[in-house]
């Protein structure tokens, strides 16, 4: 597999203090890499970076090169062709992302659009409908003429979901995409993504501060501290063997299906 995304000694500093600090790390064509980290360690400042979406007072630095093209050397319409057609994000909280006062579908329409020249609006509210159905949204085409709030949290992000597929992106960077959801409607949209990604062959970059969220997903992992890459490796290397300490603590906040699976077979035995 040839490389998708290298980033090289990406930096992000605010007031010449830096919150993203030297990093590195590759994204395979089609893999899927999580970056994991506590709150503040710069994950998102991280994406940002890459997709040329920085707050003000943000400086970058160092490399980041996308399909053989440098991003870093890109004006903001150059930049913008990136966002519309071959990267998409998917954000934390999918209700200030979508506009309340439109249809989901018109929005999912819009992105597709956006994105093909020339589209009738029947066409796209037909392929509107076919991606609210990829994405497993029952109901599709009724449901296509309703509003967000109509939808829950979990369906809500399965829309977003839908809109960044519409621009058959080689890239999905989803930003804490679960973190807003309870725990069985997670488990939900982390299927979804491993499917989408099987299924687009999409590469997919999954941040969370949430060890467990992306020992589902992920084949690769970075672990971040501070601004800095503390360890990385395989997903299956740094869970069965983690080096850094960090790491480690973060390992422990995950509950061990295996370790309750144990535990009831040792009351079993004791009853
Ligand atoms: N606009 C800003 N000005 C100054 N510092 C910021 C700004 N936005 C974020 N930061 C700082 O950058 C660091 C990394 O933030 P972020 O990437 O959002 O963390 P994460 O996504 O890992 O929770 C944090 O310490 C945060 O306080
Ligand atoms: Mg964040």
């Amino acid at each position: 597999m040839s490389d998708l995304l290298r980033v090289r000694g990406l930096t992000v500093a605010f007031d010449g203090v830096p919150v993203v600090d030297a990093i590195d790390f590759t994204v395979p064509r089609g893999g899927a890499l999580g970056i994991v980290g506590e709150s503040g360690s710069g994950k998102s400042m991280t994406s940002l970076a890459i997709m040329g979406l920085l707050p003000k007072g943000a400086t970058r630095a160092g490399s980041v090169t996308f399909d053989g093209g440098e991003l870093t050397a890109l004006n903001e319409r150059g930049m913008r062709a990136v966002r519309g057609d071959k990267i998409a994000m998917v954000f934390q909280d999918p209700l200030s992302s979508l506009n309340p006062y439109y249809t989901v579908g018109a929005q999912i329409t819009e992105a597709y659009r956006a994105h093909r020249s020339g589209v009738s609006r029947k066409a796209a509210r037909r392929a509107a409908i076919e991606a609210m159905e990829r994405v497993h949204i029952r109901d599709a085409a009724r449901r296509v003429d309703e509003y967000p709030h109509q939808f829950s949290g979990g369906m809500r992000q399965r829309v977003m979901i839908a809109m960044a597929l519409s621009t058959e992106p080689d890239l999905i960077i989803a930003d804490e995409p679960t973190t807003a959801l309870d725990v069985t409607v997670q488990a939900q949209i982390l299927d979804l993504l491993a499917e989408v990604r099987r299924d687009t062959g999409a590469a997919l970059i999954l941040i969370t501060h949430d060890l467990a969220v992306v020992s589902e997903v992920a084949d690769s992992l970075i672990v971040m501290r501070h601004g800095k890459v503390a360890e990385s490796g395989t997903a299956e290397q740094i869970f069965s063997d983690p080096r850094h300490p960090y790491t480690r603590a973060l390992l422990d906040a995950v509950p061990r299906i295996d370790d309750e699976i144990g535990a009831l077979q040792t009351l079993g035995e004791d009853t």
